[in-house]
């Protein structure tokens, strides 16, 4: 996608061939810089300082991490060590434990010395799969905003997204935003209201560069803002991402979703979630019991940082000091709240029946 005139992707390898190179997600809007991922350590960093977030773009980044590992000392024993320790950083997006295992599980069966090879390739198949999924769910996500446009010819279509599942989320095009884009560049007319997604600010940040980018029509709001939205009407449809959806389609995503979903069931505005097949973890059915929820450091909710006058980006205390906090990255929305699940294969209901049905291969 575009970042002042120029496509990126936000993760690719460096010209060394050995270590990879990143989108740091910490300076944007601000500054756009990339970062080098050279160790290891530096990609388990990346993704525990959130340098790289978003569900696809951990589970890629992982996979490379893993990559630069075997590269680095291809025996079991350090594989494993390496997958532990990518694993360690994050533990709400499924998509991590998917790519480390699928892996790690290559390279732990085929002899040492091809195990470098096959890690790199593995971990580019990983990514190119993902611009794909992306794509796909972009297409099928963009018929489900082409309806909503025909129903009322000649107005904008009004969407409410939460936290950042574009691009900057996954290797390329993103989950909830892919449908934004795909539509657009359709023709149809749409607006996109952006929540900002405290305590990260993941919207008003990332979700408003991209659209920025994109030349596409948009709006950031204070979370609280998006229940009157919809009790006025002006909000058509609400499309958020996911970070683990069980098998019977609960959905796991950036804190605050759920708040939206009742509000978008509470005023009968249609509530989809895109997301590709690696953020379905099958081995969960009830994701409220069963997904384990990040918990990150208070400092997210006590201080905020931006850009102050002269350029500098700061960080200043919005709380008195002494004033405890609690900062929980995710919450979970029953599939009950979900109208549809948008993903790389169509759209289904939000069922144990209805994934069942586009990846008939995972029945249990
Ligand atoms: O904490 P983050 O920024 O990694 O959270 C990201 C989200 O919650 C996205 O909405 C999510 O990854 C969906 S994109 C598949």
């Amino acid at each position: 996608m575009r970042v002042t005139g120029s496509d990126y992707k936000t993760i690719w390898l460096d010209q060394d061939g050995r270590g990879v190179r990143v989108i740091d997600q910490t300076l944007l809007p601000h500054r756009f810089e990339t970062h080098a991922l050279a160790t290891m350590n530096d990609a388990a960093r990346a993704i525990a300082q959130m340098i790289v977030r978003g569900a696809p773009l951990i589970g890629v980044t992982g996979a490379y991490g893993l990559a630069i590992a075997a590269g680095e000392d291809a025996s079991d024993a350090n594989i494993e060590a390496a997958r532990a320790a990518l694993m360690a950083t994050r533990p709400t997006a499924v998509n991590l434990r998917w790519a480390l295992d699928r892996v790690s599980a290559l390279l732990l069966a085929a002899p040492v010395s091809e195990r470098r090879a096959l890690a790199y390739a593995e971990a580019l198949r990983i990514a190119e799969e993902d611009v794909a999924c992306c794509e796909a769910i972009g297409t099928h996500g963009a018929a489900v905003i082409a309806d909503m446009a025909a129903r009322s010819p000649g107005k904008p279509v009004n969407i409410l997204t939460h936290c950042n599942a574009g691009w900057l989320c996954a290797v390329d095009w993103g989950t909830a935003l892919a449908p934004v884009y795909k539509a657009a560049r359709a023709g149809v007319a749409l607006h996109v209201y952006v929540d900002e997604t405290r305590p990260r600010n993941q919207g008003a940040s990332l979700t408003a560069f991209e659209l920025l980018n994109e030349g596409i029509p948009h709006t950031v709001i204070a979370d609280n803002a998006g229940g009157h939205l919809m009790q006025h009407g002006l909000v058509d449809l609400v499309i958020v991402g996911s970070d683990r959806t069980t098998r019977a389609g609960d959905v796991c995503n950036k804190i605050g979703t759920y708040l939206k979903a009742l509000a978008a069931h509470e005023n009968g505005v249609p509530f989809y979630v895109a997301l590709p097949g690696s953020t379905i973890d099958w081995r969960i059915g009830d994701g409220v019991r069963e997904i384990p929820i990040e918990q990150r450091s208070p400092r997210e909710v006590t201080h905020i940082s931006g850009q102050a006058s002269n350029g500098d980006i700061v960080e200043v205390r919005l709380t008195p000091r002494g004033s405890p906090a609690l900062n929980f990255g995710f919450d979970v929305t029953p599939a009950r709240f979900v109208s549809g699940l948008v993903t790389e294969r169509g759209v289904c209901a939000a069922s144990e029946s209805g994934l069942a049905r586009l990846y008939p291969e995972m029945r249990g």
